[in-house]
């Protein structure tokens, strides 16, 4: 049977806490258990020098969520453990896409987009301290997982217009290449809570909210100790609906732990009393994780060994397709030259938009590909242009503007990912 490839990246910019651990850590290590899977976990230390620039804490960072996911039971054995850095056939994949990506695909990236946002409020220049770096990363990030064709890449949501933009690249490519990649798709584990932090707010470095999932016993305590609640005093019943502290103990609880501490809400438990509860019972969970985590930190050099196997793995895969990818683009040999005329590959044809008018007076428009086929087809407009400014839509934003344009369209001739693809080519303008 053909298994399913699963990849998904962490980027090393910081120490990992309890909301990377319950929405990322420990998913993964149970999904990378099940049959019929096979996983690509890398640790993205080209990712973080997009946000770093201390070098020391990109090594330690990467120390320390290697040895947190190998401590929450990742099995080497059973995985392809990398790092980012020791494939460079990932930075060379990554110039290939860049070539078969529209500039202004990437210009609308989220992260991009947020930043030149923000120089603009300020009335700043729109480009200032954003780096290339920003702007290229969903090629970067297109290259992770294109690289070893993974069919699902598990995702937060803010990650998925990046995913939808790897499948585009892997279209493009295909297009003009013919087929070497397998476009991919988001998976966004929906049960997976996102774990709130010390302050009421999602959990999260940039919030300075976080517990560190292999704080010290004492420190554990001291920091539960210090999550947010409301002034009720001891005896008077307590909300679970908001309770930053109740939404961390059912992320570690079973259903019946979460159905007493419940009940001793209502009954008015102390808060002291409920963090001591939770203490235990997260602590429960991560002590004997702890110390093999603290084994592997105390013991970089074996990580390192890990890591090396991991890479050597990764390339027995990375290392033969980079070389098909090289041949398929005409990064050849000079010795097996296959003609000895020059050979002009015969331009892609393109699809492309007709507006017309019909006897109802109505303006309407279509999508055919180059071969003719019908993608697309518009309902009626009053007038050219806003027939021009809906094909200016979909141009701009691709198969994402379909659902929100459904009013002014037939219902779809071909599958949306047919559609996505030919707006995609000719954003690209192949
Ligand atoms: N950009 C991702 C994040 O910030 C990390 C990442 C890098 C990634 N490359 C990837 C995730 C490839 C999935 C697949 O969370």
């Amino acid at each position: 049977m053909r298994s399913t490839r699963f990849l998904t990246g962490i980027t090393t910019s910081g120490t990992p806490h309890l909301g990377n651990y319950v929405g990322s850590v420990r998913p993964s290590v149970r999904a990378s258990l099940a049959a019929d899977v096979e996983s690509y976990y890398f640790l993205a230390d080209y990712h973080a020098l997009i946000k770093v620039d201390e070098p020391g804490r990109i090594q330690r960072s990467t120390l320390e969520i290697a040895a947190s996911w190998l401590a929450a039971g990742l099995d080497p054995d059973r995985v392809t453990f990398y790092r980012q850095s020791d494939v460079p056939e990932i930075p060379e994949l990554t110039w290939l896409l860049t070539c078969v990506t529209g500039k202004g695909v990437l210009n609308r990236a989220h992260a991009y987009k947020a930043a030149v946002d923000k120089n603009l409020v300020a009335d700043q220049d729109p480009d200032m301290d954003v780096t290339a770096g920003l702007f290229m990363y969903p090629v970067l990030m297109g290259a992770d997982i294109l690289m070893f064709n993974a069919h699902k890449v598990p995702v937060g949501r803010d990650q998925i217009q990046h995913i939808e933009m790897a499948r585009d690249m892997a279209n493009s490519f295909n297009h003009r290449y013919g087929e070497h990649f397998v476009p991919p798709q988001a998976v966004i584990e929906e049960s997976v809570a996102t774990l709130p932090g010390l302050d009421g707010r999602k959990m999260s470095k940039s919030y300075d909210n976080t517990i560190p999932l292999f704080a010290p016993r004492e420190q554990l305590k001291k920091l539960i100790a210090g999550i947010k609640t409301d002034s009720r005093t001891p005896g008077e019943p307590k909300d679970t609906e908001g309770s930053a502290l109740f939404q961390i103990y059912q992320a570690f609880a079973s259903e019946d732990e979460s159905q007493t501490l419940r009940k001793a809400y209502a009954d008015g438990i102390a808060w002291g009393d409920a963090k001591q509860i939770l203490f235990e019972r997260v602590d429960r969970e991560i002590a004997p994780m702890r110390e093999a985590y603290l084994d592997f930190i105390n013991n970089p050099a074996k990580i390192e060994g890990i890591l090396m196997n991991g890479a050597a793995k990764a390339r027995s895969r990375a290392t033969p397709f980079m070389a098909e990818l090289r041949h398929a683009v005409g990064l050849r040999r000079l010795s097996d030259m296959t003609g000895t005329a020059p050979q002009k590959a015969a331009k892609a044809a393109l699809p492309s938009f007709k507006q017309y008018r019909e006897a109802d007076g109505q303006f309407r428009f279509k999508l055919v590909d180059a071969q003719g086929q019908l993608l697309l087809q518009s309902l009626g407009f009053a007038s050219p242009k806003q027939a021009g400014q809906t094909i200016a839509t979909l141009q701009r934003d691709g198969a994402a503007a379909l659902t929100r344009l459904t009013d002014q369209l037939e219902p779809l001739a071909v599958d949306a990912d047919t559609v996505g693809a030919a707006l995609a080519l000719l954003a690209s303008g192949t």
